[in-house]
């Protein structure tokens, strides 16, 4: 099925921080900016139809020179760790793809920082 997309800023995301536009080339009507802060995190709730895995395409801007590490947290449990490396500017976006599993229904995809520095700006998620 095609990916189905998850803005930052439309809930029933939740962002630990705030929602922006400053930077162009964002998706929808802005990006989340979390706190600098271990823990800070962006939100997302992903539908299943079926239990399985499932691509996740993370899209974000890191416009500093170090990276904004995060765990990927499904349904309360970290399954993976991310660097978010350096994008170049805050308006140069990539796209980080991970591998999940999700249950059948819904399920919570969480990004946590790892590192005081806060989360990448992240603009959406591609499920
Ligand atoms: C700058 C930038 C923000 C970014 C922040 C950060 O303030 O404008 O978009 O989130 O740096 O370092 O986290």
């Amino acid at each position: 099925a095609a990916p189905v997309r998850h803005e930052a800023e439309t809930a029933p995301a939740a962002c630990d921080g705030t929602i922006d536009a400053n930077h162009s080339g964002y998706s929808g009507s802005g990006f989340c900016n979390s706190r600098n802060a271990t823990g800070a995190y962006a939100q997302f709730t992903v539908n299943a139809a079926a239990a399985g895995t499932a691509t996740v395409g993370i899209r974000y801007a890191n416009g500093t020179s170090a990276g904004r590490g995060a765990n990927v947290v499904v349904n309360g449990s970290a399954v993976s760790a991310h660097a978010f490396g350096a994008t170049g500017a805050w308006n140069t976006w990539a796209t980080a793809a991970v591998e999940v599993r999700l249950d059948a229904g819904a399920n919570t995809l969480r990004l946590t920082a790892t590192t005081a520095a806060g989360l990448a700006n992240i603009d959406f998620i591609d499920v």
